[in-house]
């Protein structure tokens, strides 16, 4: 593993369980922020909750700055974890937000980070949603004709200046990407080849285009296809540059960089992507367009593996040989890990029993389900786990990224989760 300058290194940014291992919690059980998972349920009321950690945070963002050019700005996509302490922490590590919604434009502005520093893509913005950003203030990534016709609309109404950039939908798709968002026909973005065309339209509508955001997919572990991507992101965003009607100023090259959640998952080498930003930097970006702000806008990446959901079980049952644990909590809350939210072929979750009332020794094969009435609520299928009995409690990690805020938290009635941060 890389150490980063400042001496943290990426695998000091995980909990103590995943470092040693799927199932294992070292010593008397899992310690979030310090703090004994049982006396957390405790402090926040009860189970299910999802805890993230505050302290992994920061870890995990030192090291990627250390590992990153100097050059690059680091952002944080708020879609990833939108929890209100998250993102007001967050706002003291990273360089400005990725936003999707005005409801995550409401929560980053409350942090007290810079509008100019706020990014807004996402399609299907409603003219409501344009007027809060262009009050604010905020980058709008145009991704249409339309909406550069409402900015334009809602500029004029406001008597305020927009600022704006081009959503591109890029020309290539990027190998090994959990979730592809450009390339190909694509509801994000402006095709490439249309971007020159559009960038007529946006100056004539008065508007001042500032530059590009190019993102084309998400969950990528392999170095290689990322370098490849962000090769052929810089070298796009170079061409379309020629049809801008001043320098490149803003250059968001997304985010994307990939976790571990099966155990087979080689983690990202996020050094060897690094090294190749570094180098479009100095040859390619910097003597061509010395005045553009060269953004990453990760989310995953920065608290996907600072987070676990804690769960109780309520009850142990067989049937037919099967030994399934029933847990208080489920897909309503951790979607992603019953495999139904960016997986073709179900995985496994990391999961452990983070806290026994009475240990026995010995370790047992089981089915972890959810309380939902639904067979697609799993948390753990055929996994081997030291005995758990009703009242122990059951930790899935990697839960800090498209957990809570990426699950469907009405179906069925159940109360919603606490959250906190430690
Ligand atoms: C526009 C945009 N930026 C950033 C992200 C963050 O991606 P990730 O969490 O994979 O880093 C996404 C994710 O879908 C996105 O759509």
């Amino acid at each position: 593993m890389v150490a980063a300058q400042s001496g943290v290194t990426l695998d000091e940014t995980l909990f103590p369980a995943r470092r040693t291992g799927r199932g294992e919690i070292p010593g008397e059980g899992l310690e979030i922020g310090g703090i004994p998972v049982a006396r957390l349920a405790e402090r926040v009321g009860g189970t299910p909750f999802f805890a993230y950690d505050r302290e992994l945070i920061s870890r995990r963002v030192a090291a990627v700055r250390d590992i990153l050019p100097a050059g690059i700005h680091l952002h944080y996509a708020v879609k990833a974890n939108p929890m209100p302490a998250v993102l007001h922490h967050m706002a003291t590590l990273v360089d400005g937000f990725d936003i999707a919604s005005a409801g995550e434009l409401g929560r980053a502005l409350d942090t007290g980070v810079r509008p100019e520093l706020i990014g807004f893509a996402g399609p299907g913005k409603t003219e409501a949603e344009l007027r809060r950003a262009v009050a604010a203030g905020v980058t709008v990534e145009l991704e249409s004709a339309t909406e550069v016709r409402r900015v334009r609309k809602v500029a004029e109404l406001l008597g305020l200046p927009a600022r704006v950039a081009v959503r591109v939908n890029p020309d290539f798709t990027v190998k090994g990407s959990g979730m592809r968002l450009g390339g190909g026909p694509q509801q994000f973005g402006v095709d490439a080849e249309r971007v020159p065309a559009l960038l007529d339209e946006i100056t004539r509508a008065g508007l001042d285009p500032l530059g590009f955001h190019i993102f084309a997919g998400s969950q990528n572990l392999r170095a290689d296809s990322l370098r490849e991507a962000q090769e052929a992101t810089v070298e796009l965003a170079l061409r379309l540059a020629e049809s801008l009607p001043g320098p490149l100023r803003y250059l968001n090259l997304g985010g994307g960089f990939g976790i571990p959640y099966a155990t087979r998952d080689t983690p990202l080498d996020l050094p060897s992507v690094g090294e190749r930003l570094g180098e479009l930097l100095e040859t390619r970006i910097r003597p061509r367009q010395p005045a553009a702000r060269v953004v990453i806008e990760l989310g995953r990446y920065l608290v996907g593996e600072a987070g676990v959901y804690v769960t109780r079980v309520v009850d142990r049952k067989e049937s037919r040989g099967t030994t399934f644990l029933v847990v208080d909590g489920g897909l309503h809350h951790q979607l992603a890990a019953s495999g139904n939210f960016g997986q073709v072929i179900r995985r496994n979750y990391p999961i452990a029993v983070a806290h026994r009332a009475a240990p026995v020794p010995g370790e047992e094969t089981v089915t972890v389900v959810g309380c939902l009435c639904t067979p697609l609520d799993l948390l753990g299928d055929r996994v081997s786990l030291p005995r758990a009995e009703p009242g122990d409690l059951i930790a899935v990690f990697q839960a800090g990224a498209y957990g809570l805020t990426a699950s469907p938290t009405a179906f069925l009635g159940h109360p919603e989760p606490n959250e906190v941060l430690v």
